[in-house]
């Protein structure tokens, strides 16, 4: 049943006229804690139990309905809400808020009996059936349709009722379908096509260089989806067919935000994005969310687990302008679809939720609440498992949930870093496109061999895109930004003149939005800013690295490089580094350029570890960027919330050794509640501290 609409707004009173996000953040009162629940997937009587086990756990929120599409209109219009009208009541019984799912991730079996024609097809051309989840074609104007009638009858149905308190649209859109192939699909790129291009073919022959292989084209009628080809399709084509795939990404999104934000104003509307996804530009969507959030699933059997879900994290916190974000989605333990399966050690759960709440979660979620019984799932983990609540799982989940609710203060405060790498969509899917100089360079590999060494010089990191305004940061890296139009570059080489400190890596710069390659020598338009100029790429062969020594500040250093060459000629810089084989001895490798007020950094390959240390670490010092602790122990990260004169300060274990932090400053034990001065800390394996700044 529901409420009726004078009780509705759960927060009256409280957060008046404030933006939805907000008043949903206001709503929890502390750092939410819950998972994905799935009671259709129980009988009745288990629900009992679980907002029991919930209680007991402290969970406050909940995302309800992700895969209930079947459920809700088992045949075409024959809505039937009466199960979750029982949960939501349940939930709101019990002090749970809803993230309510619109349901339409994936379609029901009778919607593709009636209309075969919404499945995604590959670029191979092979249909690919119902069955598993997400098989929906985005540009479907079936699948739209049926989506936001759906969503308008939930919003309609759900609109006041006390436990919705966000919407959850979709589900990890782009996760199985980047794009699809088929002739809907087709149509809609060609309509995207001649918007971007004002209608003007001739546009686009010029945008996608189609002299080349006799690709000129007559009509927009005549263009196709970059399917599969003899050879290696026109990669300006393949860019917008990226671009194109997840804008129409996007407006399923926005087709059923549009419908709740018209229907419940007040209510607060996210969609889960998947951590380390090319497929959906985050940045483009995310100021279309009220709430950013995100799924992060950390492979337990990688040597440095912690290190990807931190970029995410960064990103995501980046993409939302440094608000507070969701963690959506984690697995207590193990997952299912790996090939080997490792579960999360003991403390290991802990540790990484507690990492997401240090780069600016305000929400730890888990996928699911109740590991199921069956389905292809039924052997990823559960916050309460198939050995019930009664097991090291379920405790552990409990005793973080109370761990959570027990810092007060805590939300609403803010990271904020004084380093900024940046990360463009449009980059990353063009620096990955076939054809290349190497194929060796990922974009996350090499976004994460920048992020390793400032994570170890224990400096934290805002990941931004090139957009984003840069004053603020003393410090701005840019790790292989292939797509650069010339108006992203002004504004780097601004930054610079005014007093910033650049690190750019090889293969920057190299072509605008339609990969038309910037002319004059290599990285053209940012040549003056670097000091440098670049004939030739001189790609490695696999395995092939080539000794580095350092000159000038880091005189002593020897290091390696690999993957990437390049015959560099010095414009103005002056070399930080120089090979030190064979053939090129002494030819510099990265080098140093002061420009107007600050300086330029120029990296011309792949190097090692220590050495992207040695100079990220000189760089950092040089623009006064400091640690958020000094000296903290090898693997062992520190982050500081702060906001509206409240300070914690994050300490994260992420070794398997015991480590003491000597702490400078007032602090106090914020788990314990505790008022008295910390001076020295003392982490166990995986331990974690959290402390309140007293003074
Ligand atoms: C996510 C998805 C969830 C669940 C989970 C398992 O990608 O959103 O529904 O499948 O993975 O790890």
């Amino acid at each position: 049943m529901n409420a009726a609409p004078d009780e509705v707004t759960p927060d009256s009173g409280i957060a008046g006229a404030l933006p939805p996000g907000e008043r949903f953040w206001r709503r929890l009162g502390g750092v939410a804690f819950g998972g994905d629940y799935n009671p259709e997937q129980w009988p009745a009587e288990t629900r009992a139990e679980d907002l029991r086990l919930m209680a007991e756990a402290r969970v406050n929120l909940v995302t309800v309905g992700v895969f209930a599409w079947a459920r809700v209109e088992p045949a075409r219009g024959a809505y039937d809400f009466s199960f979750f009208d029982r949960v939501l009541d349940d939930l709101h019984a019990h002090g749970i808020t809803a993230d309510l799912a619109t349901m339409t991730a994936s379609p029901p079996p009778w919607l593709v009996h009636e209309h075969p024609e919404i499945l995604p097809v590959t670029a191979d051309g092979t249909v690919l059936g119902p069955g598993g989840r997400q098989h929906f074609c985005p540009s479907s104007p079936v699948y739209r349709e049926r989506a936001g009638l759906l969503a308008e009858r939930l919003a309609t149905h759900y609109r006041g009722h006390p436990a919705l308190g966000l919407w959850h649209v979709g589900n990890e859109y782009g996760c199985h379908i980047a794009a699809c192939y088929c002739a809907e699909s087709a149509a809609g790129f060609r309509r995207w096509l001649r918007e971007r291009y004002g209608d003007d073919v001739e546009a686009l022959n010029d945008a996608w260089s189609t002299d080349f292989w006799s690709q000129r084209f007559a009509s927009f009628d005549h263009v196709q989806p970059p399917r599969a080809a003899p050879t290696y399709p026109n990669p300006a084509q393949q860019l917008d067919y990226m671009r194109f795939s997840s804008e129409a990404l996007r407006e399923c999104f926005e087709l059923e935000a549009g419908i709740l934000r018209r229907i419940t104003p007040e209510v607060p509307i996210t969609t889960n994005f998947l951590g380390g996804l090319k497929s959906v530009d985050v940045f483009d969507w995310a100021p279309r969310l009220d709430v950013v959030a995100v799924d992060s699933y950390p492979d337990p059997l990688d040597e440095r687990p912690h290190l990807a879900p931190g970029l995410v994290y960064d990103t995501m916190r980046g993409a939302g302008g440094g608000a507070p974000w969701i963690l959506m989605e984690q697995a207590p333990s193990a997952v299912n679809w790996r090939a080997r399966n490792a579960i999360k050690q003991p403390g290991q759960m802990r540790l990484w939720s507690w990492q997401a709440v240090a780069h600016g979660a305000d929400a730890v979620l888990f996928f699911q609440w109740r590991q199921s019984r069956g389905g292809a799932e039924k052997f990823h983990s559960g916050m309460v498992p198939h050995a019930g609540a009664d097991s090291r799982v379920y405790r552990e989940i409990a005793a973080l949930g109370q761990e959570l609710a027990s810092v007060p203060g805590l939300l609403g405060t803010r990271v904020r870093n004084d380093v900024a790498i940046l990360l463009d969509w449009n980059s990353w899917w063009a620096l990955e496109l076939d054809s290349h100089p190497s194929d060796g360079v990922r974009q996350q590999e090499r976004l994460l061999e920048h992020y390793t060494p400032l994570f170890d010089l224990g400096v934290g990191v805002d990941v931004v895109p090139p957009s984003a305004d840069l004053t603020g940061y003393a410090l701005v890296v840019v790790p292989n930004l292939y797509l650069l139009p010339s108006r992203d570059a002004a504004r780097l080489s601004a930054y610079v003149q005014g007093g910033g400190a650049l690190v750019v890596s090889f293969f920057s710069g190299i072509v605008d939005e339609h990969d038309r390659v910037h002319l004059g020598g290599y990285p053209a338009p940012l040549r003056e800013v670097l000091g440098v100029r670049v004939e030739e790429f001189c790609p490695a062969a696999e395995h092939e690295t080539f000794p580095v020594r350092g000159c000038e500040a880091l005189a002593d250093h020897e290091g390696v490089a690999g993957l990437w060459r390049e015959d560099l000629r010095l414009t103005g810089a002056r070399p930080e580094l120089v090979f030190d084989a064979p053939g090129w001895a002494g030819r510099p490798v990265a080098t140093r350029h002061e420009y107007g007020a600050g300086t330029a950094r120029y990296l011309s390959a792949r190097l090692d570890e220590a050495t992207m240390r040695a100079i990220l670490g000189r760089a950092a010092a040089e623009a006064g960027v400091k640690p958020v602790v000094e000296g903290l122990p090898s693997g062992v990260q520190a982050s500081v919330r702060a906001g509206d004169g409240r300070r914690f300060l994050i300490l994260l274990n992420h070794t398997g050794d015991k480590h003491d932090v000597a702490l400078t400053g007032e602090w106090a034990d914020g788990l314990a509640g505790l008022d008295e001065p910390v001076g020295t800390v003392t982490l166990p394996p995986l331990g974690v501290a959290v402390l309140r700044a007293t003074g």
